[in-house]
C-alpha cells in the first residue's frame, strides 16, 4: 500500500509556534530547514516534540538522550536510533512522508542485539529480543548470539549466564509466548552481565595436523588436566576438534577428565560441560570451538572436593570411592537401557541414608547387576530432590544453594549419562550420591512432604493465578507447596502447572540457582513422564513440591529485571509509558 503524505500545517506556523506533531511524527522548524522524526523517543517512549532541539540535535528530556534531528541517529547507546523521516515544503506548505526513511531489517535488530551485550544494557537486549521474536527469528539463532558472545569474550570461559541461557533454551516448551520472551531475556542479560568489564578470550590454535589418535589425544587431555595445564588442554581439545571427533567421543574424553577428580567445584564444572553440550544440539556445531574450549580456564583450576576436609573427615569418603572405582573396569557396559532387577525406592532410601558405605556398595553393586548407570544416576537425582523437599526452613537461608546444587549436579549427571555412558564417568554418580550423604543435615528436622489426600484449605482454587499471588508474598514454603498438592490431586493440567512455576521464576531477579532449579526439575520431571514403574508417580510429586519450595524460599524479589522486559513489550505495541503524553 503506498502511504500518502501527511499534511502537517504551514511552515510559517511552524516556525512561529514550535513543533507539530502529526500521525505519531514530530515536525520542526530548525536552522531555516524542516525535520521529522517518529514522536516516541525509542529509549523509552516519551514525546519527542517535548524535547530540545539545538545546533541540530535533540535532546529527550526524560532520560536525556541525544538524536540527531536530521538522521535519528542516536549518540546515546541506551536509546535506540529515532525513525527520521522526509519533509517537503511546497507552496508553504509542510508534507511528511509517514514512512520512515531508515529501513529495519533482522541483521539491524542482530547488531543491536550485539550492541546489548557489549554495552550490558538490559533494554537494548529486552527490545532486540522482541523485535527478532516477532520478525520470526528462531530462539535458537537469537541464543546463538549470545552463546558466541559468550563464549569469546570473557577470558575466564563459560560462566553461569551461559548456564542460566542453555537452561532457558531447554524450557522454552513449557512457556507460553511472553515467558518465552522472558526466558531468553534473562539468559542474556546474565551473559552480558558475566562479560561486562571483562578482557575477551583469546583461542589457541590447534595443535598442528598430525596424525594423532583419539586415545592418544584423550589420554594428553587428562594429562593436561591433572597439571591444571589449561593451555595445553585447550589445543589438544582444539585438535581433536579439528580432527573431526564426533560430540559424544568429545564429551566422553572431556567427562572422564572431570571426573578424575571429585566433585570439581561443588559439582559445577560437571554441569557446565553438560549444558555445553546441549547448547550445541541448538547452535550447532560451527560453534564446537569456541563453547567447549570455553570450559577449560575453570575446569583447570577447580577446586577437588577429596582435598576438602568434609570429605575426608570424620568419614573418609576418598579411600573407599577410590577403592570402588578400581573395580569399575570390570564392568563392560553401563549403558544398558533396560534396569535389571532393582528395589528402586530402597535404592533411593539407601543414599538418603547416614550410611554412605553401604550407599557406594549399592551403586556398585547395582553397575555389576547390568542396572543403567543413567538409571541408577536418575535415582540419585530424585534422593537429590528429596533433600529440597525436605529442606527444613528453619536451616541457614543460604543452605538452600546447598542441597540446591547436589540437586542439579545430579541432573546433569543423569543427562550426561543419557548421552553417552562409560565406565570412568560413572564415578559422578558416586559424587552426587556422596554429596547427598553429605547434606543429611539439612534435613533434620525434616520438613513434611505435602500429602495431596488430605483435605485442602477450602480457599485454594485450581487457578495458577493464585500460586503466583500466594509467591507474592516473602516464605510461602509450605503453602505453596500445599497449593500445588491440592492442584495436582484437582486439575491434571500440567501445562498451566509449568507455565505457571515458569513465570514465578521469570517474573522475579531469579538468582543464578533459581534457574538452574526450574530446569533441572523440568528435565528430571520429563524423563519421568511415560514411565510406569512404581516410583514414577512419586518422583514426580516429588520433583514439583522440592521445585515449588524452592521458588517460594527466594520470591518475591525487586523485579527489576522484569520490569525492563515489560516496559520493552509495550514499546514495542506502541503503548505510552509516559503518564502526560
Ligand atoms: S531518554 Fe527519552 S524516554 Fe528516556
Amino acid at each position: 500500500m503506498v502511504l500518502d503524505w501527511i499534511h502537517v500545517g504551514s511552515a510559517e506556523e511552524i516556525q512561529r509556534e514550535g513543533p507539530k506533531v502529526k500521525g505519531g511524527i514530530a515536525v520542526f522548524a530548525h536552522e531555516d530547514e524542516f525535520y521529522a522524526v517518529e514522536n516516541r523517543c525509542p529509549h523509552m517512549g516519551f514525546p519527542l516534540h517535548m524535547g530540545s532541539l539545538c545546533d541540530g540535535i535533540l535532546t529527550c528530556h526524560w532520560h536525556h538522550a541525544r538524536f540527531d534531528v536530521c538522521s535519528g541517529g542516536t549518540l546515546d547507546p541506551f536509546a535506540d536510533d529515532v525513525p527520521a523521516h522526509q519533509v517537503k515544503v511546497e507552496q508553504g506548505e509542510v508534507w511528511v512522508d509517514p514512512r520512515p526513511k531508515q529501513k529495519k531489517d533482522i541483521q539491524k535488530h542482530i547488531l543491536r542485539l550485539k550492541e546489548g551485550l557489549q554495552q550490558d544494557i538490559s533494554l537494548v537486549i529486552a527490545k532486540s529480543v522482541i523485535a527478532l521474536v516477532e520478525a520470526g527469528v528462531s530462539e535458537a539463532e537469537i541464543a546463538k548470539v549470545g552463546v558466541e558472545y559468550g563464549t569469546t569474550q570473557r577470558s575466564g570461559g563459560w560462566s553461569s549466564g551461559l548456564t542460566i541461557l542453555t537452561a532457558m533454551i531447554n524450557v522454552l516448551p513449557k512457556l507460553d509466548s511472553y515467558g518465552r520472551i522472558l526466558a531468553l531475556f534473562h539468559g542474556l542479560t546474565h551473559v552480558a552481565r558475566d562479560c561486562a568489564g571483562r578482557a575477551p578470550r583469546h583461542m589457541l590454535q590447534p595443535l598442528p595436523d598430525a596424525d594423532l589418535s583419539l586415545e592418544r589425544l584423550a589420554t594428553w587431555y587428562r594429562q593436561c588436566v591433572e597439571v591444571r595445564d589449561a593451555q595445553g588442554a585447550e589445543r589438544v581439545l582444539l585438535a581433536a576438534i579439528e580432527k573431526g571427533v564426533e560430540m559424544t567421543a568429545l564429551a566422553e574424553m572431556m567427562l572422564v577428565a572431570v571426573t578424575d577428580h571429585f566433585y570439581l567445584d561443588g559439582g559445577h564444572i560437571f554441569d557446565f560441560h553438560n549444558k555445553a553440550f546441549e547448547v550445541l544440539t541448538y547452535t550447532g556445531e560451527e560453534q564446537t570451538g569456541c563453547v567447549l574450549t570455553s570450559l577449560v580456564p575453570q575446569m583447570a583450576c577447580a577446586n577437588r572436593s577429596e582435598e576438602l576436609q568434609n570429605w575426608q573427615f570424620p568419614v573418609n569418603l576418598v579411600t573407599p570411592l577410590r577403592e570402588a572405582f578400581q573395580t569399575l573396569s570390570e564392568i563392560t557396559d553401563v549403558g544398558h537401557e533396560e534396569a535389571a532387577d532393582l528395589d528402586e525406592e530402597q535404592f533411593v532410601n539407601q543414599v538418603l541414608s547416614d550410611r554412605p558405605m553401604e550407599t557406594v556398595q549399592a551403586i556398585t553393586h547395582a553397575l555389576k547387576n547390568g542396572v543403567s548407570s543413567a538409571r541408577i544416576a536418575q535415582l540419585v537425582a530424585l534422593a537429590a530432590a528429596e533433600r529440597i523437599m525436605r529442606f527444613h526452613v528453619q536451616n541457614d537461608f543460604g543452605d538452600w544453594i546447598a542441597v540446591l546444587h547436589t540437586f542439579t549436579n545430579a541432573h546433569a549427571v543423569h543427562v550426561s549419562l543419557q548421552r553417552e555412558a562409560n565406565p570412568l564417568t560413572v564415578r559422578a554418580i558416586y559424587y552426587s550420591a556422596m554429596r547427598i550423604y553429605l547434606d543429611r543435615f539439612l534435613n533434620i528436622p525434616s520438613a513434611p512432604r505435602p500429602n495431596v489426600n488430605k483435605t485442602p484449605n477450602p480457599q485454594y482454587s485450581t487457578d495458577t493465578k493464585q500460586l503466583l499471588e500466594l509467591l507474592d508474598q516473602r516464605q510461602q514454603v509450605a503453602d505453596a507447596a500445599t497449593w500445588v498438592a491440592h492442584y495436582l490431586k484437582n486439575s491434571g493440567d500440567m501445562e498451566a502447572l509449568w507455565n505457571a512455576l515458569g513465570h514465578a521464576l521469570l517474573r522475579e531477579d531469579a538468582e543464578f540457582h533459581s534457574f538452574q532449579m526450574y530446569e533441572a526439575t523440568v528435565g528430571e520431571y520429563e524423563r519421568y513422564a511415560s514411565d510406569d514403574r512404581p516410583i514414577a508417580a512419586r518422583a514426580k510429586e516429588t520433583l514439583l513440591f522440592a521445585l515449588t519450595r524452592y521458588l517460594a524460599a527466594h520470591a518475591p524479589t525487586a523485579r527489576e529485571l522484569p520490569h525492563v522486559a515489560r516496559i520493552a513489550w509495550r514499546l514495542q505495541r506502541g503503548e505510552r509509558l509516559f503518564e502526560e503524553q
